[in-house]
Formats: C-alpha cells, structure tokens, sequence
C-alpha cells in the first residue's frame, strides 16, 4: 500500500527529483542598522580600554546599539522590507520565514512570528534557529532545503540581534566587541529545464561542537537561571579554532560545489575580528580585495553579521550578478559552517 504524502508535501522521487532541479535563488537583499553608533572612544569612558586597543586587536572603529523599546523584531522587519522591495517582492509571496537570532524579542514565540504577523503575511510558516553567530548560514541551509524539497517557494532568511542587551557593559574584554543589526535576503526557487539552473545556493555545510561550550556562551538561560545572561568568551582560544574551522569549512563547501578558491569572486565573512578574516583570507589563498569588511564599522552583530556584509556589497555594485559568493561564520557551541552561492 502506497502512503499518500500530505498536502503541499512531495514523495521521495518527486522531492529528490525536484531537489536536483530547483535552486534557491538570491533575489535581493536588505538590512538595517539601529540609529545609535557608539564609538570606541564612548566605550573608553566605561572601562578601562582605549580606541588604539580596540583598533589593533579587531578593527573596530564604531558600532550601532539599539534605542531603548527597540527590539530585534523591529531590526529584523526593516531589513526584511528592504530585502522584499530590492527583490520586487511582495509579503504575500513569502511562504517562509527562518530567522536567526540569539536575541529573541521574548523566550516565545519566536520573533520570526511577530516579523510574521509585521509584514503582513497570513500564510506559510516562520520559525527562528539558534546557532549564534553562525546563525544566518544555518538559516540559509535550513531554508534552501525547504526551496529545494518543494516545502516552500520563496523565504526571507534573516539574521537579527540586539546582542547588546546581553553584553556585560563592565567586562572590557566583551563588551567593545559587539553591535546590534539585522539582515534579509529573500530566496525565491528557481528551476532549469530538467537541470539544475547555474544561480543560486550552489552549497552549504554546516557543523557543531558542543565539547567547545566553556570557551563561549551565556552566562545564563530561561531553564537554568531564569534570565539571558551575559556573553563570557575566552577569547584568544577561540581566535584560534575560529581560523582553522573556518578556512576548513570553506574548502569543503567549495568541494561540495565543485569549486576551488580560484572560483571565488567574493568572500562574506563573518565579521568577529579583522584578523581572523585576514587569516582566513591568507589560508584560501585570496586577495585581499575579495573580502568583504564591515567589522570596522559593525562590529560584530552576531548573525546579522553575513547579511549586513552582503548587503552592503550587493549595494555598492562590488558583488555582481552571477559572481561566485562563499559566507562563513563562527560561533558559540561551537557552531560553524559556509554557503557557497553564485548570485
Ligand atoms: O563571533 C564569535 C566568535 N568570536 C570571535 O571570533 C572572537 C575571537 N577572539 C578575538 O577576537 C580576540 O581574542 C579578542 C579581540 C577577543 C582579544 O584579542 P587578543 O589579542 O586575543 O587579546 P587577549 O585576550 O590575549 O588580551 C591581551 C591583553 C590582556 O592583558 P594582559 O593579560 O596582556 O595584561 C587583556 O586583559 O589585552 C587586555 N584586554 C584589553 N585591553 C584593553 C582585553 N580586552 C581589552 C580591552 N581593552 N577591551
């Protein structure tokens, strides 16, 4: 007896037939950064730091921090309607929302939900994933499987955070370290003729490790303190798992692409520190010229980091359509993975 899949739902055959066929297509992308920027000089009148410091361990210059009533939602709604506007798409045509965040508007439900009910969308589903920084490249995994298994057609995949409501403001070591910011793009399924058309997530690879917690992580949670708690990270050991994993996991989503370095028009990295995108850059080989840097002026904004650097990328005409794009990002867990895309 056969089992009829539910509705909306392919067979195996169909899903993997489909799967071969249909990539998922960037068909624009958003972001948005809070008003409030707060310079390294601000940060040297609450501890003891000072913009030279900051400067020459991690590049930062300057990042925005969130006005008070303004929460990751309302980051994550904006980027998303500029996403939706460069694409030429309307809220209706979305069928799926996966928003990354590892600050939630509330425990529940998941902001992807209230960005949902904001936009205007009455249909399909939104969900949020958790994977810190790395978030955004999981989003975009998880929602170009859902495009290419024919559970959704078009998807905004967000990356959002008001990471500075869970920084601790007197430890000097964190604290200058971070920003606030969200970013979209909006994934649309795209199909050849029986072929896989040659645009769009080309492949991702995604890893964790969970023996890596102590080295970054919340000081708290809802299931045991009651609160968020405050980001503690031992930072020079993970600088030095950040550049290993990170030119590794590049190479193996360009072997899943049939790919090499030399293919790569641009990098996306995630923007922790300024040195570990240059070591990374060095390990693949790349010129610097084809790295996109916005931890000068971000800071690091968790998973809205990727996002915010392709879309200023995207914008200021340097990424093209049809160059071959890798993201990769680092995070608490650890978590780490990259997305080989050509645009
Ligand atoms: O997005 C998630 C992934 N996160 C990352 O990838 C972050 C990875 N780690 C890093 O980016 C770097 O390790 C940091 C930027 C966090 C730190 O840079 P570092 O070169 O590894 O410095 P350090 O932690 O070894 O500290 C060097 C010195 C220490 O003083 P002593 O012990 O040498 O006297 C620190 O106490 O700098 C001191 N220090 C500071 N001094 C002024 C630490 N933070 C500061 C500060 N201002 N903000």
């Amino acid at each position: 007896m056969s089992i009829r899949p539910p509705a909306g739902m392919l067979d195996a055959a169909a899903a993997q037939a489909r799967a071969s066929t249909v990539r998922s297509q960037i068909a624009g992308c958003g972001s948005y950064l809070p008003e409030r920027m707060v310079t390294n000089h601000d940060l040297a009148k609450l501890v003891d730091t000072s913009d030279e410091w900051i400067v020459e361990r991690t590049g930062i210059r300057v990042r925005h921090v969130a006005a008070e009533g303004e929460f990751t939602s309302h980051l994550a709604v904006k980027a998303s309607e500029r996403a939706l506007a460069a694409a030429g798409t309307k809220a209706d045509a979305v069928d799926l929302i996966v928003l990354a965040t590892t600050t939630p508007d509330e425990t529940f439900p998941a902001t992807a939900t209230r960005v949902q009910e904001r936009l205007g969308m009455t249909r399909g589903v939104a969900f949020d994933v958790q994977a810190v920084c790395s978030g955004f490249i999981f989003a975009l995994a998880v929602a170009d499987n859902f495009l290419r298994l024919g559970q959704a057609e078009t998807a905004l995949v967000i990356g959002a955070e008001t990471f500075s409501r869970i920084l601790d403001w007197q430890d000097r070591s964190t604290c200058v370290l971070f920003g606030d910011g969200a970013g979209a793009v909006v994934l649309k399924a795209g199909r050849g003729n029986g072929l896989p058309t040659d645009r769009g997530v080309l492949s991702t690879r995604l890893h964790s490790d969970g023996r890596q917690h102590d080295l970054l992580y919340a000081s708290g949670g809802v299931s045991s303190t009651k609160t968020a708690g405050v980001v503690r990270m031992d930072g020079p050991k993970v600088f030095k798992h950040a550049v290993e994993k990170l030119s590794a996991v590049v190479e193996e989503g360009l072997t899943g692409a049939g790919l090499t370095s030399a293919d790569i028009d641009w990098v996306v990295p995630h923007q922790a520190n300024r040195r570990i995108i240059d070591g990374v850059g060095k390990k693949l080989g790349l010129p610097g010229e084809r790295v996109v840097v916005t931890v000068d002026h971000h800071a690091n904004t968790s998973a809205a980091s990727v996002p915010l650097a392709l879309t200023e990328a995207v914008g200021d005409g340097r990424i093209k359509p049809n160059d071959v794009v890798v993201m990769e990002a680092m995070g608490g867990g650890f978590t780490w993975g990259a997305a080989v895309v050509r645009m």
